[in-house]
């Protein structure tokens, strides 16, 4: 895993713009695996922002969404695919046919479900995955005891999650309490990892994830087996880390053909 420690959220959300910029930039048909959330809003603002003032090019970019909400169509304010239309979609060149969010609304979910794995393998696998991370240390909505090598299914969202993303509802209660999520197994696939956490809120999460035990009890230090994953924090959010100096050494010493 490799801890990047910015100055403020902000900071750390740009260098996670460029690395998924640059991606995009080398790989003609990147696929690029998509998050929700608070997190990741300033992300994809300056990746808004490099294609409207440089040009970044999106026409040939293949989208996966990790997760939504069972039971919540396209038009709800609530659901991810109208987050994604809000924060990115609407603001880029990405092709309608390549953006692929798990369907709320499937007959047959199980079917559902498979249908989007096959449309991850077909599409050549995911090259770059942005994940924000739960306060209970979930993935996508791989709550505590998911399963390490799950794979996109439905899931039943535990209390504190529902109160969690309670802010982005109306009332409380309309959160719904199944959700379709990419599994971890799915998740550790991706042939890059970006984790993004910011805020006190998240300290122990983060704290868990890097430096506790890998378990099932906390789905986001499965990471620690992942190849290529970075941990992208804010100060608030890395405050309760025990090697913070020495990931910042490693990042300020970084050889200058590793920088982004
Ligand atoms: C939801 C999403 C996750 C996200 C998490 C944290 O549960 N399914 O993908 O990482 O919330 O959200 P926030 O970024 O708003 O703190």
């Amino acid at each position: 895993m490799e801890i990047i420690i910015q100055a403020s959220a902000e900071a750390a959300s740009v260098v996670g713009a460029r690395i998924v910029a640059k991606c995009v930039r080398e790989k003609p048909g990147a696929v690029i695996g998509l998050a929700t959330g608070g997190t990741p809003v300033a992300l994809y603002r300056e990746l808004v922002r490099m294609h409207r003032e440089e040009g970044l090019d999106f026409s040939g970019v293949k989208t996966f969404n990790l997760d939504e909400y069972v039971g919540l169509g396209p038009a709800h304010p609530a659901s991810y695919r109208h987050f994604m239309e809000e924060h990115l979609f609407a603001h880029v060149n990405v092709r309608r046919e390549n953006i692929h969010i798990p369907d709320g609304l499937a007959a047959d979910v199980p079917a559902s479900c498979a249908s989007y794995e096959e449309a991850i393998r077909a599409a050549g696998g995911i090259d770059v995955q942005l994940l924000g991370i739960g306060g209970d240390g979930h993935i996508g909505f791989n709550e505590p005891s998911s399963s390490l090598v799950s794979r996109t299914r439905i899931k039943t969202l535990t209390a504190q999650t529902r109160r969690d993303n309670a802010r982005f509802f109306e009332a409380a209660e309309d959160v719904p309490f199944h959700v379709v999520t990419m599994g971890v197994g799915t998740i550790m696939e991706a042939r890059q990892v970006l984790l993004l956490a910011f805020g006190a809120g998240k300290a122990r999460a983060v704290r868990e994830a890097v430096e506790g035990p890998l378990s099932a009890m906390v789905p986001a230090s499965v990471l620690q087996m992942h190849g290529s994953a970075k941990v992208l924090l804010d100060e608030a959010a890395a405050a309760e880390l025990s090697r913070s100096e020495y990931y910042r050494w490693v990042y300020d010493h970084k050889p200058v053909w590793q920088r982004f």
